[in-house]
């Protein structure tokens, strides 16, 4: 039998022994049932029913662009425009984002783009904590097989995400901080943007930052 077969078969099997009161230890890693194979793990995500977005949303956004890119840029949930077109960041936001790409010499295919949530919170209200628990494995995956150097963090949800940080933007800009020894980049999302210009010069600096760090590491993944 195909290996990745007998893995999901015997995860299968531990995961129904596990709802029947069973422990298993490694079970509290989030992204061990999920597939290594990205298009798989893309799949799985897209009929996701691990928490009650499903039934309102109308797409999966699992993400989009260049999955040998070593730069993933991580924002926090598909707005409506996402949605529909089941894509991230194509809305206003989405605008101002690519061209912040294109101030630094970068297009949306250069880069990877994906968000916290796969799914659209009802009137884009914040993401609840227990949605991001049922929804961080998939990330948790996207960025162990993309394996990107450089994480641009769009926004105090991606943020907390990767670092835990949940205190002031201000405080920890400007500075690289870390998720499992990959470089992240703290930035102010671009839907904050629109409405706060005063923050752009300080997203400029970000942006640089970022490219500095992407022409330092080079093209080429190690
Ligand atoms: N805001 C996000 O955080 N992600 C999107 O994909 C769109 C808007």
């Amino acid at each position: 039998m195909e290996k990745g077969k007998l893995k999901t078969l015997v995860l299968r099997y531990l995961k129904e022994e596990q709802m029947l009161g069973k422990e298993f230890l490694f079970f509290n890693r989030e992204d061990i049932d999920l597939p290594d194979d990205f298009k798989e793990l893309q799949l799985q995500c897209e009929s996701c029913k691990r928490c009650s977005l499903f039934k309102t949303r109308r797409n999966v956004v699992f993400g989009k662009g260049n999955k040998n890119s070593i730069l993933m840029l991580i924002g926090e949930a598909p707005g409506e425009k996402e949605d529909i077109r089941g894509e991230p960041f194509v809305g206003a936001a989405g605008e101002l984002l690519t061209k912040m790409l294109k101030a630094i010499n970068l297009t949306r295919d250069d880069v990877y783009i994906a968000n916290v949530l796969k799914c659209r919170p009802p009137q884009n209200r914040d993401p609840k904590p227990e949605e991001i628990e049922a929804c961080k494995g998939y990330l948790f995956k996207q960025i162990e097989i993309i394996n990107p150097k450089i994480i641009l963090a769009l926004g105090r949800h991606a943020i907390k995400f990767l670092t835990d940080y949940s205190g002031p933007l201000s405080a920890i800009r400007s500075n690289v901080l870390y998720y499992k020894g990959i470089k992240v980049v703290p930035t102010y999302h671009p839907a904050a943007l629109i409405y706060h210009q005063e923050w752009k010069r300080g997203s400029w600096e970000d942006l640089k930052l970022a490219r500095r760090l992407y022409d330092e590491v080079g093209t080429q993944k190690g």
